[in-house]
């Protein structure tokens, strides 16, 4: 398969440019200076084939500062609702199928069993407004588009939850941490997986859900991830986490309160469901201190 690959140097661009050069798929992965998705003389050059003929565009490049989103609301517009719809468009007129990548933020977080598919959306904050939008702005654009949501990303490269957990307790800090937040972590490696084996099998159009298959909150996954990287560097393990209240972690945007994304239109197209939060994120913290190794 030859694949176009968007997200270069991000969390999950990385680990899936890894996975798709594993299975030995011909991957482009132009830098942001080479293909900008907010610029439309930019995203042409896919259609005028300068970048090389592709059957597949994976958009792994997004706006993804939740937080200081709403300070920069046009920029993340920019990003996450009219990149993908040039991204669309482009692909369509090219025959170039498009796999792009969104989010859990798209609920508001009242529901109480997982989310499927066509369960209906209400973004609480900009970032999730503009992931709808550019979730919108795919399914009219390109009528053979996947989108594929996920949740709680973490991965060894970029400033993920759990590096930031481990971070501060080696650093001595009292960890408190929200656990009245639920939700699904989700492995980039295991993610990029998933992924790949939807390019490979072709699969239908539509949104799917990708996320991991544990729900927990975010103190649990703090714990967790705390513990693995304990146990891998020899530290002396940490007592219980606190657990505080969301009102006690105030944020510039609310968070959904649960948003566990179900699985099972995805595992219906034949593809593995990811492995349990425990054992990915063993490997997440194997492959941190090669990074940190490597980087020291
Ligand atoms: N992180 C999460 O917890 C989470 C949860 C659910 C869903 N998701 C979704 O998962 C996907 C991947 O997220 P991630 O955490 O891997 O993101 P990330 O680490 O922030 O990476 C995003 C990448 O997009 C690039 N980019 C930004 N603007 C661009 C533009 N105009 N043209 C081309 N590239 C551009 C960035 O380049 P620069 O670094 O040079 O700006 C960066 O490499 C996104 O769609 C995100 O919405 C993430």
């Amino acid at each position: 398969m030859k694949v176009l690959l968007l997200g270069l140097g991000g969390m999950l661009g990385t680990d899936m440019g890894l996975e798709l050069g594993r299975r030995g798929h011909d991957t482009v992965i132009p830098p942001i200076s080479e293909l900008d998705i907010t610029d439309p003389a930019s995203v042409a050059k896919i259609a005028a084939g300068e970048l090389g003929r592709f059957d597949w565009c994976v958009n792994c490049a997004a706006y993804t500062l939740v937080d200081k989103a709403e300070a920069e609301q046009q920029l993340a517009y920019e990003i996450n609702a009219l990149g993908p719809s040039y991204l669309a468009k482009i692909c369509a007129l090219s025959g170039i199928r498009l796999l792009h990548v969104s989010t859990d933020f798209v609920f508001d977080g009242e529901g109480e069993r997982p989310y499927v598919e066509d369960d209906p959306t209400k973004p609480l904050g900009c970032y999730g407004r503009t992931k709808w939008q550019g979730e919108q702005a795919v399914l009219e654009g390109h009528s053979n588009a996947i989108i594929a949501r996920t949740a709680w990303l973490y991965g060894p490269n970029g400033n993920s939850f759990p590096r930031t957990m481990i971070r501060a307790w080696e650093a001595g800090k009292t960890l408190r941490v929200v656990g009245d937040q639920i939700g699904s972590p989700t492995y980039t490696g295991d993610l990029a997986r998933v992924l790949t084996d939807m390019i490979e099998k072709n699969a239908f159009p539509g949104i799917y859900h990708t996320a991991g298959p544990d729900a927990m909150n975010w103190c649990e996954f703090a714990q967790i991830a705390v513990d693995e990287w304990a146990t891998l560097t020899g530290k002396p393990a940490l007592d219980k986490i606190e657990a505080i209240k969301t009102e006690d972690w105030p944020t510039p945007t609310k968070r959904p309160k649960y948003s566990v994304l179900s699985f099972e239109k995805t595992a219906s197209l034949g593809i593995e469901p990811m492995r349990s939060t425990r054992e990915a994120v063993v490997e997440f913290c194997h492959r941190l201190q090669e990074l940190q190794a490597a980087t020291a």
